[in-house]
């Protein structure tokens, strides 16, 4: 089977990560961590999520002309991913982050968006005959919405599939210029809530939050609850919840991105959206046990082994 290809257009950034036994409240320091690197990025971790998992990638996104950009260029070529829309940005640095971890796995970050915030819509009309050829266009909202929003109007425009992953959070909800171009949403509970201003806490606010996304012009509506698996909602076809697969967590950060990148292969594969959806989730699982966002993704090989 040919692999499918898949367009990710989005954010790169250096993660700079402090593990420590709690995230520190303001004002407090909390002694006793551990310090690392590793690529990060919402659109940089889904595209190598995506090329691990079986994906022929294509990454759409601006780095700096500094050490970080080109660190996480050639971190990308190592992945297979085709890197000729990755534009080195004199007037910007590379995009970082921040990130605290505790005990937990749980996270803290902060973003020093740089280049990533120069990522233009005329970048994406640079990539049209990519995002035209793919099975699947894969966005987030770590670059400018306008950005965004030129890339799944150029996917809609040429039939091709289009995976959003609202992540972060955005302030307001999202307009209908991009949700009617959107096929499938991933939203955890926070951003669900950001964008429907409906509180989702369990399955059943999740399906309600899902059923307003498809009102605003999504076909299919996945939101995620960590722990409490996936309300899978699509336009056509009954709701159901997928179960999470429970590991001890050392770093949860990028399992959001896990999931998205895998999602995108299994769809693009043509899974069902159920077995899509399961994939996503062991990809997702198997992320927590590592610390860092890049290192801790799963290849194809570890996810289809993966039984827990
Ligand atoms: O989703 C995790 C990512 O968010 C990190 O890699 C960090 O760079 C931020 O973009």
């Amino acid at each position: 089977m040919s692999k499918p290809k898949i367009v990710v257009v989005g954010s790169s950034n250096t993660d700079m990560i402090v593990k420590s036994p709690h995230i520190p409240a303001p004002g407090e320091t909390v002694l006793g961590g551990i310090f690392a690197t590793a690529a990060g990025g919402k659109g940089a971790n889904q595209a190598v999520a995506a090329a691990r998992a079986g994906g022929e990638v294509v990454f759409v996104a601006r780095v700096g002309d500094d050490m970080f950009g080109a660190q996480a260029i050639a971190g990308f070529e190592r992945e297979g991913i085709d890197c000729s829309k990755i534009i080195r940005d004199p007037a910007n640095a590379s995009g970082v982050a921040l990130i605290m971890v505790d005990d937990q796995g749980q996270n803290s970050i902060s973003v020093a968006l740089g280049a990533n915030n120069a990522l233009s819509p005329s970048d994406v009309d640079a990539a049209s005959d990519a995002i035209a050829a793919a099975d699947m266009l894969v966005v987030q909202l770590e670059i400018p919405i306008a950005t965004v929003e030129r890339a799944v109007q150029l996917a809609k425009r040429a039939n091709v599939p289009v995976l959003l992953d609202p992540a972060p959070a955005p302030e307001v909800a999202l307009p209908s210029s991009i949700l009617d171009c959107v096929t499938i949403i991933k939203p955890n509970e926070t951003e669900a809530q950001r964008l429907t201003g409906q509180a989702v806490t369990d399955a059943s606010s999740a399906e309600k939050a899902a059923r307003e996304l498809l009102n605003g012009g999504v076909e299919t509506a996945i939101v995620t609850l960590g722990r409490s698996g996936s309300v899978v909602v699509p336009r056509s076809g009954a709701a159901f919840v997928v179960d999470s697969r429970q590991v001890a967590a050392v770093d949860a950060t990028a399992a959001g991105d896990a999931y998205s990148g895998a999602l995108a292969v299994a769809l693009a594969e043509g899974m069902t959206l159920a077995t899509a959806v399961d994939f996503a989730t062991r990809a997702a699982a198997l992320s927590v046990r590592k610390l860092g966002a890049q290192p801790s993704l799963a290849t194809r090989d570890e996810i289809d082994a993966f039984q827990v």
